[in-house]
């Protein structure tokens, strides 16, 4: 009988899959192993460091053959680094199993059988490409430290020097900013204690405009040294168009706050997505990897068999890019998410681009789909674009009753996209075409989109 593995045992392994957590996937005497790092065909030393019911978690401590699939990272942090995961497979091979989570997704949890999947759409930019890092401070017993998370922890942070999912203007901005802290001698926030001042500064670029926008985020309002760091930071980082600064006073360690500043420079980013211009606050939602975006609305627009007589419901429209990106093909849009700021950018957006066709509401979608049944409102087409945890059972059965034609479903996580889908078709929807778009090359993210017809 094969020994059950134990913490701390250490094994050999062969690789054999990768999992959609971007976490590679062997098997020992039967169990299933998943160990961070590891390339199919790759075999490893490896470090039991969880064991689950049926399954164990690994670190790999050493390569002892390495896939011929295997190239070397790029980047030097790639070892600890929490923010990619895949950049030791070639771009072409995160593709094909970008896919297979898809397909696997839609087969094992919505057991659907789909007619078409589309080859997955890469990103053209498969490094640089990202629009907004949020960068921690943090405070350990011995060094302060400005820079990623490590891989799997919460509370420890490293000195990040390069990153190349993201302009070296922004890594320049964080070692800026990092270093005129440390001069000054302002604290660094530490997890544990929850004491210290500076906790995250956030960047946001348009990729197509230019624009550059620091968010930094403290614990207090003030203390000794802020007056003079904001300043250097105006005065120091190139290319600042907006300079932000927001109070997080409570323990919640998240980069928001009950208070936010504009230091300096413009109110809000220029971006431009196609043919139209953006302006985004500082905490607007807005697709991480601008260019890409293009790609992904129109694959959106062809899926939604856009038609001038069209009435079209956008749920989870941020600042209203989707249905702004499509308004011109069709006669009304009606935009509906929950951050009010971002309604309000929709609405701006709106008039920027001369677009008079689309009305925003702000608030809760399964809430309000519930006023638009009462409202008797009819749309042809519905968009959905939730956050990863999905649609859920609510949103999916009150989207049902308004009896759209079509449901376009845009998702970053193809497990709860599986699930919404099921839903969807025992509803009596039919789902007509999925399409993966990859907006996140070097992780094992993947965007779909898929589109539902109303079989009558
Ligand atoms: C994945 S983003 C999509 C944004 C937009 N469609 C785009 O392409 O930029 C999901 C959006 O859903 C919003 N949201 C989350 N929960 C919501 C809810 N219960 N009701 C309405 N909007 C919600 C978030 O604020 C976020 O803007």
């Amino acid at each position: 009988m094969a020994l059950r593995l134990r913490r701390h045992d250490v094994i050999e392994l062969e690789i054999v899959d990768l999992a959609n957590t971007g976490k590679s996937v062997g098997r020992h005497d039967g169990m299933v192993v998943m160990a961070d790092r590891g390339v199919p065909g790759d075999e490893i030393e490896c470090e039991i460091t969880e064991v689950k019911h049926n399954f164990a978690f690994g670190r790999l401590t050493r390569l002892l053959k390495p896939s011929l699939l295997r190239i070397a990272p790029r980047c030097r942090h790639f070892d600890i680094c929490g923010g990619c995961s895949w950049q030791y497979l070639p771009y072409s091979e995160q593709l094909k199993y970008k896919a297979r989570f898809v397909s696997d997704g839609l087969e094992r949890i919505g057991k659907l059988e789909v007619l078409e999947i589309d080859a997955p759409l890469g990103s053209a930019e498969e490094f640089y490409y990202r629009n907004k890092m949020e960068y921690s401070f943090c405070d350990e017993i011995e060094t302060a430290t400005a820079g990623m998370h490590v891989r799997g922890r919460y509370d420890a942070v490293f000195e990040l020097e390069e990153c190349y999912l993201q302009s070296a203007a922004s890594v320049t901005a964080l070692a800026k900013v990092r270093s005129l802290a440390r001069e000054l001698g302002i604290p660094f926030y530490n997890f544990k204690s929850c004491e210290g001042e500076l906790r995250f500064l956030v960047v946001r670029e348009g990729k197509l405009t230019g624009d550059f926008m620091l968010n930094l985020v403290t614990f207090n309002r003030e203390f000794a040294g802020c007056e003079k760091l904001l300043a250097s930071i105006i005065e120091q980082v190139e290319g600042l168009t907006s300079l932000f600064h927001t109070i997080n006073g409570r323990k919640a360690h998240v980069a928001i706050g009950d208070e936010v500043i504009l230091v300096h420079g413009k109110p809000h980013l220029a971006e431009r997505i196609g043919h139209l211009a953006f302006q985004i606050t500082p905490f607007s939602f807005f697709q991480t990897n601008s260019r890409q975006t293009q790609v992904l609305y129109d694959v959106i627009r062809d899926h939604a068999h856009v038609q001038p007589e069209q009435h079209l419901l956008d749920l989870f429209c941020g600042c209203g890019t989707i249905g702004l990106y499509l308004a011109k093909d069709v006669a009304s849009v009606l935009g509906i998410e929950i951050n009010p700021e971002a309604i309000e950018m929709a609405k701006q957006n709106a008039s920027l681009n001369r677009i008079a066709n689309c009305e925003f509401m702000s608030g809760d979608v399964r809430r309000l789909l519930v006023e638009l049944h009462e409202n008797e409102r009819q749309f042809d087409t519905i968009v959905t674009d939730p956050p990863r945890s999905g649609l859920e059972q609510t949103a999916c059965r009150r989207i049902c009753r308004l009896r759209a034609k079509r449901i376009v479903a845009v998702s970053c996580n193809p497990a709860t996209l599986a699930r919404d889908l099921a839903q969807l078709v025992e509803a009596g929807y039919r789902v007509e075409r999925v399409s993966p778009v990859d907006m996140f090359p070097q992780t094992a993210h993947v965007e779909t989109v898929a589109s539902l017809v109303l079989d009558e």
